[in-house]
């Protein structure tokens, strides 16, 4: 069967999600997954009919939340779909390429890859801010540069200045694409208000962090309307399941947004929480960072990782050499985790 598969698809490493690398235990803090378990009022009548390709309440309520019009938004499976229509509606196959800077979210290159699309990659910097000369010297046949920021797996946002020269950079040839997954934690360093200014500029958003729903699948692009047009019509007909719509509006509506942040409130503190225990351990590192998790370099990486796992505290590896991201958990996890590490490094 494999031999039957594209070239490309053959050649493919799949993304190794939290879910696909497994493990065991009842404490879960690698997926930058929230803990909480909200419910919803579920509607299970007219399931015999499509659903609209965009449900105009989720697509009013998403542009209300992020301030923008309802043209400048498109609904679709999770942010993870939302890199995969870009890539499809602006990548020539074989011809075209992305450009991003790694360490980084995972999904750009595998998406890239699956649709046979060249990956350039231009490291962050020391500082893990964007390499713009080499980013410029590199440009030819890029179409989409993304941007993670906050960064997965870093935590730290990109420079607004940088941003606002990668924009002008790119005017005219490529799209910035700023993965903002992330941005509920911080919403001050949104780059949305540049969209009035940058028809170039491509906002991912999602539901599955500071929302609560991963498990939900949705997420949004947000951008001028000619890009969306765009990717609309290279999306699938019925992209977003009527209870999916149904969910993602109730966590839109003032009361979920009101849950919303009372939750970031609380996960912040968690994260200030875990930052402060670990940071006085000696040889630990902690990174200063804005999402619903941290990154931690310890003096063997690996080693914690490794005890942590065969403990049942599930944490997540990372590229960057003795670091492992920790998502933050509900008090009682992180109280758990930062003792467990606490008792390895004595
Ligand atoms: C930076 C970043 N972008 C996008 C995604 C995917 O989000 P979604 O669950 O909406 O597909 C993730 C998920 O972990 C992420 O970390």
């Amino acid at each position: 069967m494999e031999k039957l598969a594209r070239k490309q698809v053959q050649a493919l490493t799949p993304y190794l999600s939290a879910r696909r690398i497994g493990g065991s235990g009842d404490v879960w803090l690698n997926a930058n997954e929230s803990p909480f378990d909200n419910e919803y009022n579920v509607n299970f009548t007219r399931l015999n009919r499509y659903s609209e390709c965009q449900p105009p309440e989720l697509i009013n309520a998403y542009a209300a939340y992020a301030k923008v019009t309802p043209e400048q938004v498109l609904t679709s499976r999770g942010a993870d779909e939302g890199i995969e229509l870009l890539i499809r509606a602006f990548c020539e196959p074989n011809e075209d390429a992305i450009l991003y800077c790694p360490p980084t979210y995972g999904m750009y290159s595998i998406s890239a890859e699956t649709i046979g699309v060249e990956t350039k990659t231009i490291p962050l910097t020391s500082e893990w801010q964007l390499d713009l000369p080499s980013i410029e010297r590199n440009l030819d046949n890029v179409k989409l540069v993304f941007v993670c920021s906050p960064n997965n797996p870093t935590g730290n946002v990109i420079n607004r200045k940088d941003i606002l020269s990668l924009l002008e950079m790119t005017k005219d040839r490529a799209i910035v694409v700023m993965d903002e997954a992330y941005i509920d934690f911080c919403m001050e360093v949104s780059t949305v208000d540049l969209l009035a200014t940058y028809p170039n500029l491509a906002i991912l958003r999602t539901l599955s962090k500071a929302f609560a729903l991963a498990g939900l699948r949705c997420g949004f692009t947000l951008a001028n309307k000619e890009l969306i047009d765009v990717l609309s019509k290279v999306i699938a007909p019925y992209p977003v399941p009527v209870p999916v719509s149904d969910i993602a509006t109730q966590a839109l509506s003032e009361a979920g947004l009101a849950r919303m942040k009372y939750q970031t409130l609380d996960l912040s503190a968690n994260r200030a929480y875990l930052h402060a225990g670990l940071m006085v351990l000696n040889g630990v590192t902690v990174y200063e960072g804005w999402g619903n998790y941290l990154l931690v370099k310890f003096p063997d990486g690996d080693v914690v990782f490794k005890a942590a796992w065969d403990h049942g505290i599930v944490l997540r590896n990372s590229p960057i050499k003795d670091c492992v991201r920790i998502s933050i958990g509900n008090r009682e996890e992180c109280e758990k985790t930062l003792s467990f590490i606490r008792n390895q490094l004595i």
